[in-house]
């Protein structure tokens, strides 16, 4: 059996790198990875954490590249390495304009079709933008849809999918996380050496989300800075996305700010490293609402919606919006509420238990009769 794994962006390759490693143990699978290159440094690094060498990079990355761009470029390379490798089994995992590109690519060559990470909702078209569109797209052509909580299968089911094609397999990213926490690691970033994790509150944020880049994210700056300014003991590490949009926003508001650390976008390794050893996390990302969960750090999502209520449901989460009250007393609380700020810090691990990517491939083999 041929299976080709398709990804580009960051999250992607992380959530998907331990089914790449786990499809190559398999002795009766023939493995393949391309990526489209939707990003190009951010991509690259994960690859080299995790020793993957990709069969196929389309390299479609351009900057400033437009939605359409990502698709149609990601389309028509994709077409031709189908049309020559013709595998069995495609993998897209998550949202991104790639994983959409990749599914209608597969389906045009009525190739079958795994979504990893299938059946997360908002129930918003336009947020998170366009990645509910994404993923709702990808759920109609795909024939195995692997859901990660059983909350994302009842999605699939009020849709009307068939209950024999979703299965219940837990979230890679703890898979990742647990390969990526038990490696050592000193920080290449003398701050981060620096910084006094003790006695001093550490924040960390990221942020990158389409739909908040204008007014929305100058709201969350501004609010994640005026709580800083006000309270001697916190310091903010912000590794910012190389998005130039972001980047603006960024140094407009942070500019004189010397208690936030603006640094580069981390390499995995020393991300997860930071997160366990940070306060608390503020973020619009969507596999960071995974992590910080696992490790025990509350999480403040600066999105109007979430498709991930998982965290937010087992207290560890707030959804804060993109307003700048709602976001200042949210952060100003977690400050100063030690007891609120305890009841949050409770690791729980609502995404799996790390053996998502051998229950995947478990229920590939079944599936195409190898077992
Ligand atoms: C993409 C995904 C989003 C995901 C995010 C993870 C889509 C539409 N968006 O958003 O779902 O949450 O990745 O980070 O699929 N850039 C670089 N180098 C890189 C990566 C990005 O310079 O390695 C810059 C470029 O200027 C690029 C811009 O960032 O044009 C935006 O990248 P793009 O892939 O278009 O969208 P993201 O906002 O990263
Ligand atoms: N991440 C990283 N370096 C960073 C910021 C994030 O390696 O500087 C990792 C993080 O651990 C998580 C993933 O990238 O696994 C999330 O990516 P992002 O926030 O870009 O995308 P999203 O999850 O929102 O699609």
């Amino acid at each position: 059996m041929k299976v080709i794994c398709v990804f580009g962006t960051r999250p992607e390759a992380i959530k998907m790198a331990p089914i790449v490693k786990e499809l190559k143990r398999r002795k009766n699978i023939e493995t393949l990875v391309a990526v489209t290159g939707q990003h190009r440094q951010m991509l690259d690094q994960v690859l080299k954490v995790f020793d993957i060498e990709p069969d196929y990079d389309m390299n479609i990355f351009k900057q400033g590249q437009s939605l359409s761009d990502i698709t149609v470029n990601s389309l028509t390379r994709l077409d031709k390495i189908l049309e020559e490798e013709k595998p069995d089994l495609l993998l897209v995992q998550g949202d991104t304009s790639t994983v959409f590109a990749g599914a209608l690519s597969a389906f045009y060559k009525k190739i079958k079709i795994g979504h990893i990470e299938a059946g997360l909702r908002s129930d918003n078209l336009y947020s998170p933008y366009p990645e509910e569109a994404n993923r709702r797209l990808t759920s109609v052509l795909t024939n195995f849809h692997f859901a990660p909580t059983k909350g994302s299968k009842e999605n699939l089911l009020k849709e009307g999918f068939d209950e024999k094609n979703i299965y219940v397999t837990g979230n890679t990213v703890i898979d990742a996380l647990k390969y990526a926490v038990k490696k050592e690691h000193k920080f290449d970033q003398e701050i981060l050496n620096e910084l006094d994790y003790e006695n001093k509150k550490i924040v960390l944020l990221t942020s990158h989300r389409r739909e908040n880049i204008g007014q929305a994210m100058e709201n969350i700056f501004s609010a994640v800075n005026d709580v800083v300014n006000e309270h001697d003991d916190v310091e903010v590490v912000f590794p910012v996305h190389l998005n130039p949009k972001v980047r603006e926003i960024a140094n407009k508001i942070f500019k004189d700010n010397e208690k936030i650390h603006m640094i580069e976008p981390l390499d995995y390794l020393p991300f997860s490293k930071l997160m366990s050893k940070v306060e608390l996390v503020i973020t619009d990302s969507g596999g960071i609402q995974e992590e910080a969960p696992a490790l025990g750090k509350p999480v403040i999502v600066v999105r109007e919606e979430t498709e991930r209520m998982e965290g937010v449901l087992a207290n560890t989460a707030i959804l804060a919006g993109t307003s700048y009250q709602k976001i200042y007393d949210s952060f100003k609380s977690l400050i100063e509420d030690q007891e609120l700020y305890e009841k949050m810090a409770k690791a729980i691990n609502p995404y799996g238990d790390g053996k998502a990517a051998v229950n995947i491939i478990d229920i590939i083999e079944k599936e195409f009769d190898l077992k």
